[in-house]
């Protein structure tokens, strides 16, 4: 079986969240399962095309609105990443120092239809075409209907919702940029009068998936306008919860932490990463260190944490660290924090920094996790692995991995997110730190089980009930 994922994003290429994380380890983990899994995704400008080396393995020209761009594909000169990767070349539209820019519908179109006019005329077509979110949506309308990709058509096409607040919207004066289809079927691009990618995606997929049941069940009531599209198509939509690649994320073996540890040096071995992010950041080392990784915007509930940070500063003898960016005005105002708590319990990193995320989840004693929508949440599971007990809001996939300690589990759960809410969480947490049962508790969470491994085998299994002579 071979199966082709298509993707803006994928680890280590080209990273903005979780979305890279599944793209690097899923084909790795479905080959492993004795298929044959790669990733077409676009060729930026950025570190690692950099400092990589890359073949062309095809050249041709798409028209988008009466202009030619050439296009290459390229492939990897020495993979080591454990799955093929072919990369979509359009220097003119593609080549940005950022994945995401201000005017990424005409950007991703060009990936879409460059990376089908290059399937499209290969000797062997893959036996499944698996699209993440909505930058990726057009693909599923485009095989079902566009008059050149005739030879797609009875390709399974298997759909991610990674999240569904972002769509891809545009207006329907840019329709002419599709490649040509029976005008009589556009209502299947439209939802409320724009065309909408996401929903195209949903409409024309052999099969939905998204990253948890939780917020598979929750996009029913609440998926920023398509709720009743989802209900509509519930039978051909699944929730799989991601997995984590303990490949890469593993306080073993993890070659950018400070000192390695495992289940019998996890003390010794948090300890000594606590103190490089305390020495680093000003900390105070004798106080449970509460940590914030991710992207500052409104769904991990990051307008909140100034209020929130203030208040479980002033209540609780604690540190928080922050590494994060987004919303300009969040950033700005946690930065002003740093000058309100002139005593060493509070510092914040405003950028992105791989390393550093993984010093702090191995560092950090408490992770949080606040946010109002989580589809799976990747960071959570991160926290576990390397013994930092969680603090998330019970949604979606956080919903889904995180019990708390007074129901026999492990984590601090709470169900709203407001500065009261969280804020008592992290008193309920900072109260379970001076507890006997603290360090066995992160000694156990080391062990929970959430690799690839058995995600890997129901994405299979989604592929096979589509086609089973597969
Ligand atoms: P989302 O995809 O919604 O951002 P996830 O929890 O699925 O959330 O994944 C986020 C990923 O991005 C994790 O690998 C996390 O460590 C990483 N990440 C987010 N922000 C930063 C940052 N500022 N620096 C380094 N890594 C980050
Ligand atoms: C999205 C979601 C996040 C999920 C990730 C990978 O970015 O916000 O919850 O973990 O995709 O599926």
């Amino acid at each position: 079986m071979t199966i082709t994922h298509i993707s803006a994003e994928c680890y280590p290429i080209a990273k903005v969240g979780g979305l890279a994380d599944v793209l690097g380890a899923l084909p790795k983990y479905q080959n492993e399962l004795g298929v044959t899994a790669q990733v077409v995704m676009p060729f930026y400008n950025n570190k690692f095309t950099k400092s990589h080396n890359f073949k062309p393995i095809y050249n041709d020209t798409i028209q988008l609105d009466e202009t030619d761009y050439d296009f290459r594909i390229l492939t990897l000169k020495d993979n080591t990443l454990g799955f093929e990767v072919f990369f979509v070349d359009v220097p003119e539209l593609l080549y940005t120092d950022f994945v995401y820019t201000s005017d990424d519908t005409e950007r991703f179109l060009a990936f879409q239809i460059a990376a089908l006019d290059w399937i499209a005329q290969d000797d062997t077509v893959p036996d499944i075409i698996h699209c993440h979110d909505h930058h990726t949506g057009l693909i599923p309308f485009m095989v079902q209907e566009s008059f050149k990709y005739n030879r797609l058509r009875r390709i399974p096409v298997a759909f991610t919702i990674h999240n569904a607040q972002y769509q891809g919207w545009f207006s329907h004066d840019l329709v002419g940029l599709i490649p040509d289809f029976k005008f009589k079927h556009v209502g299947l691009l439209d939802w409320n009068h724009v065309i909408n990618p996401l929903a195209a995606a949903i409409k024309c997929s052999w099969i939905v998936t998204t990253v948890s049941p939780s917020y598979m069940d929750e996009l029913k009531q609440d998926a920023n306008g398509l709720e009743s599209l989802l209900s509509d198509e519930h039978a051909k939509c699944i929730g799989i919860l991601n997995g984590i690649d303990t490949e890469v994320w593993n306080p073993e073996t993890d070659p950018l932490i400070i000192d390695n540890y495992n289940q019998e040096t996890v003390e010794f071995g948090k300890q000594a990463n606590k103190a490089f992010l305390c020495k680093e950041f000003n900390l105070d080392i004798n106080k449970p260190l509460f940590a914030f990784i991710g992207r500052l915007v409104g769904q991990k509930g990051a307008d909140l944490f100034p209020a929130i940070f203030t208040d479980a500063l002033i209540n609780n003898d604690i540190s928080i660290l922050l590494l994060g960016s987004g919303e300009k005005h969040t950033e700005n105002e946690l930065n002003i924090l740093k000058h309100k708590f002139n005593t060493n319990n509070y510092n914040a990193f405003i950028g992105y920094d791989e390393k550093l995320s993984h010093i702090i989840y191995a560092g950090a004693d408490f992770l949080l996790m606040p946010s109002r929508v989580e589809p799976c949440g990747l960071n959570q599971m991160y926290a576990l692995k390397y013994g930092t007990v969680p603090i998330v809001n019970s949604v979606g996939g956080l919903k889904d991995t995180v019990e708390d300690i007074d129901y026999g589990g492990f984590g601090i759960c709470h169900n709203e997110v407001s500065v009261a809410e969280v804020s008592h969480a992290i008193t309920r947490a900072s109260e379970f730190y001076n507890s006997e049962k603290f360090k066995q508790t992160r000694t156990e969470i080391m062990s929970i089980d959430h690799s690839w491994h058995a995600s890997a085998q129901s994405y299979l299994n989604v592929y096979n009930s589509l086609n089973p002579f597969l």
